[in-house]
């Protein structure tokens, strides 16, 4: 099933391009056009489609405001070094008691559901293709959007209700589900999905999000550990899909850029804007809200400051950071951090 691209208005093909040397293009696999000028992905061009019969446009083209030249990100990102990143690894936090076995559980159900529902096997990973894997990713983000938001906005209304200090937790996880969604959008830039991939993000949103805000206002605990586990399988898919790369498994996305908007978020260094590149930080961002999390899960929920906004007496000595500085895969405990 393909579709040429001589349906797509010239406003979105790559200056230069031209529609006739492109006519033979396939829209669900662009990376292997019949006759192309260039074998790289540009941002001009969206690489992969989960819905084959529209012609491609522009999620969120820049507004028509001709009096604003740019708006910036709210939260700027945190400079990762390329070592920092290549440090980063797949981890696991013991279950240690009621609370991490509910969550753990909850995590492996919801594994389970989305491998059986995209087609994936991490031990196999038969069948992965650029297309699954983008698909899977959306999928992932915008679910992974949700948690961050309702405790944020539980602890928001918390603070006023009880007309109480939240000692800087509210920044962090608001913080944390606008970077998912910036992840969503970066692979939106990628692939469009198609109209059942919608409604399944519809559907876990209004279940996901309703499920998060009981849970979370009888064990905020709990929430925070479940986070931290599931971020442990996001580390992990994007580590498996970094190899897929590596191993010359994934083809088109070895000749892949990485798209602007992701480029000007991350504040990509010239020569690491590549896919592979792009990836290395989605998986260093998920690494570290495997950690928040963790952490947030072992303090006490209603008296402790957040040590990631915290400023520490000997600022020399290992602690808590929104960058990659000092890395604790599986949480830092609450004597390291409150005393
Ligand atoms: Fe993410
Ligand atoms: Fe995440």
């Amino acid at each position: 099933m393909s579709i040429l691209r001589s349906s797509i208005p010239r406003t979105v093909l790559a200056p230069g391009s031209s529609t006739q040397a492109l006519r033979a293009t396939c829209l669900v696999c662009h990376s292997a056009p019949l006759t192309s000028p260039s074998p790289r992905w540009t941002p001009y061009t969206r690489a992969f489609s989960t819905t084959p019969r529209r012609p491609i446009k522009d999620f969120f083209p820049a507004p028509d405001t001709p009096g604003i030249v740019k708006t910036e990100a709210a939260w700027p990102h945190p400079v990762y070094t390329d070592a920092q990143m290549k440090a980063v690894v797949v981890a696991h936090r013991d279950v240690r008691n009621m609370s991490d076995r509910v969550a753990f559980t909850m995590v492996r159900i919801l594994r389970w559901g989305l491998d059986l529902a995209s087609g994936y096997k991490h031990d196999k990973a038969y069948g992965m293709n650029e297309r699954k894997y983008l698909i899977r990713n959306i999928f992932l983000e915008s679910v992974a959007g949700v948690p961050g938001m309702v405790a944020g906005m539980l602890r928001h209304l918390h603070s006023m209700r009880r007309m109480k200090r939240d000692n800087g937790w509210i920044e962090t996880l608001l913080e944390e589900s606008y970077n998912e969604r910036m992840h969503l959008l970066i692979f939106l830039k990628i692939g469009e999905p198609g109209w059942f991939m919608r409604f399944l993000v519809l559907g876990a949103q209004g279940v996901f999000f309703n499920a998060m805000f009981i849970s979370y206002l009888i064990s905020p605990r709990t929430c925070h550990r479940f986070v931290g586990f599931l971020e442990e399988e996001a580390v992990l898919t994007y580590s498996r899909e970094i190899e897929a790369i590596e191993a010359g498994k994934l083809p088109k996305w070895e000749k892949m850029d990485a798209p602007q908007i992701a480029i000007d978020y991350y504040k990509m260094p010239e020569g690491q804007r590549t896919m592979k590149d792009l990836l290395m930080y989605v998986r260093a961002d998920e690494s570290k809200h495997r950690e928040v999390n963790h952490t947030l899960a072992n303090l006490d929920q209603n008296s402790d400051p957040n040590p990631y906004v915290s400023k520490f007496e000997d600022p020399s000595k290992p602690h808590p950071r929104k960058d990659l500085a000092y890395q604790r895969p599986t949480g830092w405990e609450r004597d390291d951090v409150i005393n």
